[in-house]
């Protein structure tokens, strides 16, 4: 696994328009005069996504959808395409994340059609997987990480890719995983994507600026997916080391 740490912002169904244009100016306060950035990533809903740039000459953060369509274009009313949001200024794409799989029944076909329509339109793929409680009381958590991951077996193996380990237990919940979770789950994915090069692993889940530093350095992580933490500018900050 390779490259600088990273944290991405999934800000989900929430802030408006002006709501992210603070955001931008109160996060470029924060990175201020640091010389050394992190990568940072913010994913807004779509409608942001203009508000949510940065209008530094050089962008100290870039952006991603949190959705594109399985299809490249054509009569899917609602439907957002991935070249759609290349064009917007996106830089990355989330697939994969548990509430598309779990709220809109997102099946692995769908999922492996939506990382081939990123790739296709010059993006980067941010692939979330994760087990269930249920799995995970019945130690399932590899087999079903495993099965997560052959998704990913069209994808070419040399391109660039960021996996998000996100323990669907953890999301939303206020009970992240233990540092030791995340390092064990971190060790069966580079198992499993042992083939490729270019690949970061995140973690997510119940991130937040009080645990965050334990996790980070406990677990080998590259780096977070924050939800609920990365709606304040100043908590996604602090999460990110500014
Ligand atoms: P959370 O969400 O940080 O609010 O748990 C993480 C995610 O869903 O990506």
């Amino acid at each position: 696994m390779s490259g600088p740490r990273l944290f991405v912002a999934n800000w989900k169904m929430y802030l408006t328009r002006p709501a992210a244009r603070a955001y931008a100016k109160r996060l470029s306060e924060r990175i201020g005069a640091s010389r050394r950035i992190p990568e940072l990533v913010l994913a807004p809903p779509f409608t942001a996504l203009q508000d949510a740039r940065d209008s530094d000459p050089a962008p100290r953060w870039s952006l991603a959808a949190q959705n594109v369509s399985a299809f490249p274009e054509g009569a899917y009313t609602g439907e957002v395409s991935a070249g759609m949001v290349a064009e917007a200024g996106c830089r990355y794409a989330i697939v994969g994340h548990s509430e598309r799989r779990r709220l809109f029944a997102e099946s692995s076909p769908v999922l492996a059609a939506k990382i081939a329509r990123v790739r296709e339109s010059g993006l980067v793929p941010i692939y979330c997987l994760g087990e269930t409680e249920e799995e995970r009381s019945a130690g399932r958590e590899e087999e079903v990480l495993s099965r997560q991951v052959e998704t990913l077996g069209a994808d070419p193996a040399g391109e660039r890719l960021i996996v998000a380990y996100e323990p669907i237990w953890a999301i939303g919940t206020g009970k992240a995983a233990t540092s030791s979770d995340a390092a064990k789950a971190r060790t069966v994915l580079e198992k499993l994507l042992a083939g490729r090069t270019g690949t970061r692993l995140l973690y997510g889940g119940s991130v937040s600026p009080t645990n965050s530093e334990e996790l980070l350095e406990g677990s080998g992580m590259d780096g977070f997916l924050i939800g609920g933490a990365s709606l304040d500018p100043d908590g996604f900050a602090t999460i990110a080391g500014l």
